[in-house]
């Protein structure tokens, strides 16, 4: 039988009916994302700064100050954890109700960049959720051990405890922060709930109601101007064509239902829509960025790590200066995992790979990609969701001819060397999807278009 939107379907159909509805015909509106393909740290915000021109917004969609972000730009060196990368080409920027807010950092970072003479266009959600003195502390008493539980390489910026506090409905948020009266209310409803918390987690110098008050007050003030509903500016620019870019933090395998849990971050790190408060089918594009080789900062499974002491892993962790933007951490190193990129391909819906840092492979021999797994119960091809899975699995290696030279000037711009151009080619055909840009060292320039893509032109 049909019903009678299945009439109307069908009369579609057969008159070629125009709908009045111009999205549900399929308009597809401009926004693309850029997200991290491994465990974070895959050079993300260098390919913002690069892209950023082409877009008239760069929005944060979820995290928080636990990213970081390193931008070089000429002689200067811009290190962000909260603002998008897009703040130093002066686009407009955008923090999403999906991020959370440590208005001290986010202050500070403002100050850097006016400092330097920047202009920055800033619109921040006002349902944002704030990060507080208390989430900070419990972050640190947590990963202390202090109340059980494992620890998971936090880097202690209160990005969990400010995150739960939102689920459990006990979140301070931006318009909020910004309205003095409504601040002291709401810090004094929810405040005796995480004394007691702390109280329980042992925590020292646990920072008292009136202390918060005093210091979050003026930064509430602070900012006050930057606050608006994010989401409907936004929806404001995509009816007027304007072109967004959303950008990722931390990477798919620390997403907080897709990663390896529990050794995730607390956030959707795949969630561009919902954290931007934008529908899913503005994305048109996803740019997954990856390392040539992988890292991880903290603890959690890594199938393919090598011992940072030495050999290779040593000289990953020395060239390509694998000590975290964030905590100054030195990263785990490991051969290019080619399983967990199936998989984060799948989950994130990315249509397009860049790679970054291929001049770090310069100078060996062979260089190892894991094409598989090998598991008591037979080979997988992709990252199995199960960790007790994950950690009976050994990547299966192919080997591929290193290189000495990784690209050559040609002109004003750069080529992959034949070998490293047959790397990437390799990884291409593993994947399925087409490698389109590498970046062969810090600078803007030193980023290689290989192959047409729709991302960062007007
Ligand atoms: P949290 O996000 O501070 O709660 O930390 C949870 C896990 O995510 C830890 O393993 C961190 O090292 C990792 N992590 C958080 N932010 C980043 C990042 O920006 N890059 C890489 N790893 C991160
Ligand atoms: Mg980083």
């Amino acid at each position: 039988m049909l019903g009678a939107a299945d009439g109307l379907a069908l009369a579609c159909l057969t008159f070629k009916m125009r709908l009045p509805f111009p999205r549900a015909e399929g308009t597809r509106l401009p926004a693309h994302a850029i997200l991290g393909a491994q465990w974070g740290d895959e050079g993300k915000g260098k390919l913002v700064d690069v892209l950023a021109p082409g877009y008239d917004f760069v929005v944060r969609f979820q995290g928080g100050n636990n990213a970081g972000h390193t931008v070089v730009v000429g002689k200067e060196t811009y290190k962000f954890h909260l603002l998008p990368s897009g703040a130093v080409q002066g686009r407009r920027v955008v923090i999403g109700n999906g991020v959370v807010v440590d208005p001290r950092v986010l202050v500070q970072e403002l100050d850097q960049l006016e400092g330097r003479g920047k202009k920055v266009r800033l619109l921040i959600s006002d349902r944002a959720h704030v990060i507080l003195p208390y989430h900070v502390s419990l972050d640190g008493a947590a990963e202390q051990g202090k109340g059980g539980g494992r620890k998971i390489g936090t880097t202690r910026r209160g990005i969990g405890p400010c995150y739960a506090d939102k689920a459990a409905r006990l979140g301070v948020r931006m318009m909020e922060l910004v309205d003095p009266a409504r601040f002291e209310a709401r810090l004094r409803e929810v405040y005796p709930l995480k004394e007691r918390e702390m109280r329980m987690w042992e925590v020292p110098d646990a920072p008292s109601l009136e202390s918060i008050l005093k210091d979050y007050t003026p930064l509430g003030a602070r900012l006050q101007r930057y606050v608006a509903d994010a989401g409907e500016a936004l929806g404001a620019a995509l009816k007027g064509k304007k072109r967004v870019l959303l950008e990722g933090a931390q990477g798919l395998l620390l997403d907080i239902d897709h990663g390896t849990y529990p050794y995730v971050t607390s956030s959707s790190t795949v969630g561009a829509a919902g954290g931007s408060g934008m529908g899913a089918h503005h994305v048109e594009g996803v740019l997954g960025v990856a390392k040539a080789y992988a890292t991880r900062v903290g603890e959690g499974p890594f199938p393919t790590e090598l011992s940072s002491a030495e050999g290779v892993g040593k000289r990953l962790l020395e060239v390509g200066k694998e000590f975290g933007t964030t905590t100054g951490r030195p990263r785990r190193v490991g051969w290019l995992d080619l399983p967990a990129m199936r998989y984060t391909i799948r989950v994130g819906g990315i249509t397009h790979l860049a790679l970054t840092k291929l001049d770090v492979l310069a100078g060996l021999e062979r260089v190892e990609v894991a094409v598989a797994y090998q598991t008591p119960k037979g080979t997988l091809r992709s990252f199995p969701s199960d960790e007790a899975r994950l950690l009976g699995a050994r990547p299966r290696y192919t080997s591929v001819p290193g290189w000495t030279e990784t690209a050559k000037r040609v002109g004003k711009g750069w080529a992959l060397s034949k070998e490293a151009a047959a790397y990437v080619r390799f990884v291409e055909k593993e994947l399925g999807i087409p490698v389109v840009m590498a970046s062969v060292g810090p600078a803007r320039d030193a980023t290689i278009t290989l192959r047409r893509h729709p991302f960062g032109r007007a």
